[in-house]
């Protein structure tokens, strides 16, 4: 059977200058991780600072190459089928910065659907849609510059959902984001994996809470390892 994601002995070593000693240090970020995460699973990664969460998530994106091993997203190699793996998936970070602060957020998501040739009215219907969901339908017409942090996070949840993924990495989707909002947004990551059977969400979190409330499974990881992986009642 063909996993959602799949590594095999995945590992990542970084290599770190030194100034001060003129010499190279390796920092070994992720070691042998081994994961098989079904279709239709949401799957929560938890793990303090440091533990390795952003380098798995960008090795699984095909942002980072892995120094060791391999993995498989939607059934594909992310070093070698990049680019079959690419429209399949989408990538949320908590966070980030995504898009032009000149552009308003419609224009920013309206970009953004253009890159996954998503036609003109399509995607703004789902913007429309999606805004209405994370309650910023009144945002449409503001500068992405002007939003604040939380306003700013819900928009790239929109940009990750737009395009309607196989397949979405959420790295700490709620971070930012006040009590209310969070749950908002947890309720919604839950209705859109309950709604198609073939679609899948690895999300990576610091709380238990969310974790616990919302994942299928939870893999614990530290120092790069993969502790633990179970459904978080047992
Ligand atoms: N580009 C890089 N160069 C060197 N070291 C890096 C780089 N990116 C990450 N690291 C190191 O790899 C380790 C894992 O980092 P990573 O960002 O994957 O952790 P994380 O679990 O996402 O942490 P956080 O919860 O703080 O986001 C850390 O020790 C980090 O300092
Ligand atoms: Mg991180």
């Amino acid at each position: 059977m063909t996993f959602a994601i799949e590594t095999h002995n995945l590992g990542r070593v970084y290599k770190i200058r030194d100034t001060k000693k003129k010499e190279h240090k390796e920092l070994i970020a992720l070691r042998e991780v081994n994961l098989q995460i079904e279709q239709g699973e949401l799957f929560g990664l938890l793990g303090p600072n440091g533990a390795g969460k952003t380098t798995l998530i960008k090795i699984l994106t095909t942002l980072l190459a892995p120094t060791s091993g391999w993995a498989r997203v939607a059934g594909f190699d992310v070093m070698q089928q990049q680019a079959q793996v690419r429209p399949l998936i989408n990538m949320v970070s908590g966070g980030e910065s995504s898009g032009y602060g000149l552009l308003t957020v419609r224009e920013n998501l309206w970009m953004f659907a253009q890159f996954y040739g998503i036609p003109s009215a399509q995607a703004n219907r789902r913007i429309k849609e999606l805004l209405d969901i994370v309650k910023m339908s009144d945002r449409l017409n503001t500068k992405s510059s002007d939003l604040s942090t939380g306003l700013r996070q819900k928009m790239n949840i929109v940009r990750g959902f737009m395009t309607d993924p196989k397949v979405i990495f959420l790295d700490e989707p709620t971070l930012g984001l006040d009590v209310g909002a969070a749950r908002d947004v947890r309720a919604f990551i839950r209705q859109w994996i309950t709604e198609h059977r073939e679609r899948t969400v690895l999300l990576t979190t610091h709380y238990m809470v969310e974790a616990d409330e919302l994942c299928d499974r939870v893999a614990i990881i530290n120092q790069g390892r993969v502790l633990a992986c179970d459904t978080p009642r047992t």
